[in-house]
């Protein structure tokens, strides 16, 4: 690969608008191959009538993920319009997986306004987003996990009627809880079996990591980064990284929610999904034994009928 240029995804290219792409001539040099203001015409891509690989140049990175994320937001809306749970869910997927794929500054801003439409159209069609929740994942992936943690801490803002700007605080910490695993070996976090001390402790580290990441994004609001901090401590201290008590009214949220999404979702192969009322009755022996908040359990709990 040429120094100071990436390669383009084929999946990607058609939402190239603003971002030149390159080719590589005669093997030595990229030249331009479609200038800014211009697309790469749908029925070219589709019938194979371009280079094999493209090329956009390293410092148009992010500003080539935010156009893709400006597409896929667009699509969304129109995914939202047309009642399609299965359809919202897969443009959710693109875009999460999109951000994901670079999380940082720049990039991670971008699903702020995937929130800021989902929070709208909830208000028109609160079922469109409840049924995300019924819409089956084949595979289970950080990204499916961060969309349905996303789904259930909409529908229980919702439903505890908080303000707009608490709304989206709570969905979008909710999306990005667990970015700091994209910092963390995929092979250990879909590892088939019980995982040793030692590599338990490296997973842990995505608390801290996405608490990183997040502090140096510019959202406003502080929440989001604490949210990714402390969704894996307990009330009672025995949580991580810190042991802490004092946990953000919002990471208390996410951390319920957290659980209870990976309990009810087949995360891991050793084990088989729950249904939600075995669930919320296993959790139960967290609120008891002062691990969780009983309020949001209850909310939560309400939330789901
Ligand atoms: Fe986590
Ligand atoms: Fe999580």
């Amino acid at each position: 690969m040429m120094r100071g240029y990436i390669q383009a995804k084929k999946t990607r290219l058609k939402f190239y608008k603003n971002i030149p792409l390159y080719y590589q001539a005669r093997g030595i040099k990229l030249m331009l191959y479609k200038p800014s203001g211009k697309t790469i015409e749908e029925i070219r891509i589709e019938k194979g009538l371009l280079p094999d690989k493209l090329y956009i140049k390293q410092e148009d990175k992010i500003r080539g993920i935010q156009e893709v994320q400006k597409v896929f937001n667009n699509q969304l809306k129109e995914d939202v319009r047309s009642k399609n749970p299965e359809k919202i869910k897969e443009t959710l997927v693109n875009i999460v997986q999109e951000t994901l794929a670079e999380p940082r500054s720049g990039s991670l801003e971008g699903v702020s306004e995937t929130i800021n439409i989902l929070v709208r159209e909830y208000t028109k069609e609160s079922d469109v987003i409840k049924n995300l929740l019924s819409v089956s994942d084949k595979d289970y992936s950080t990204v499916m996990h961060s969309i349905n943690v996303m789904a259930l801490v909409l529908n229980y803002a919702f439903h505890i009627n908080c303000s707009l700007a608490e709304k989206k605080v709570l969905g979008l910490s909710a999306l990005l809880h667990d970015v700091g695993k994209t910092k963390i070996d995929t092979k250990l976090l879909a590892a088939p079996r019980r995982l040793t001390d030692e590599e338990f402790k490296e997973i842990k580290r995505h608390t801290t990591l996405g608490y990183n990441i997040l502090n140096k994004c510019n959202f406003g609001n502080k929440e989001i980064s604490l949210s990714a901090l402390q969704h894996h401590e307990k009330m009672d201290g025995s949580g991580y990284p810190n042991g802490t008590t004092r946990i953000s009214e919002v990471a208390q949220v996410i951390g319920f929610v957290d659980c209870y999404e990976a309990l009810t979702n087949d995360d891991r192969p050793y084990r088989n999904a729950m249904d939600p009322l075995r669930c919320l009755n296993l959790i139960k022996q967290d609120v008891e034994s002062g691990k969780f908040s009983r309020n949001v359990f209850e909310k939560f709990a309400y939330s789901l009928l």
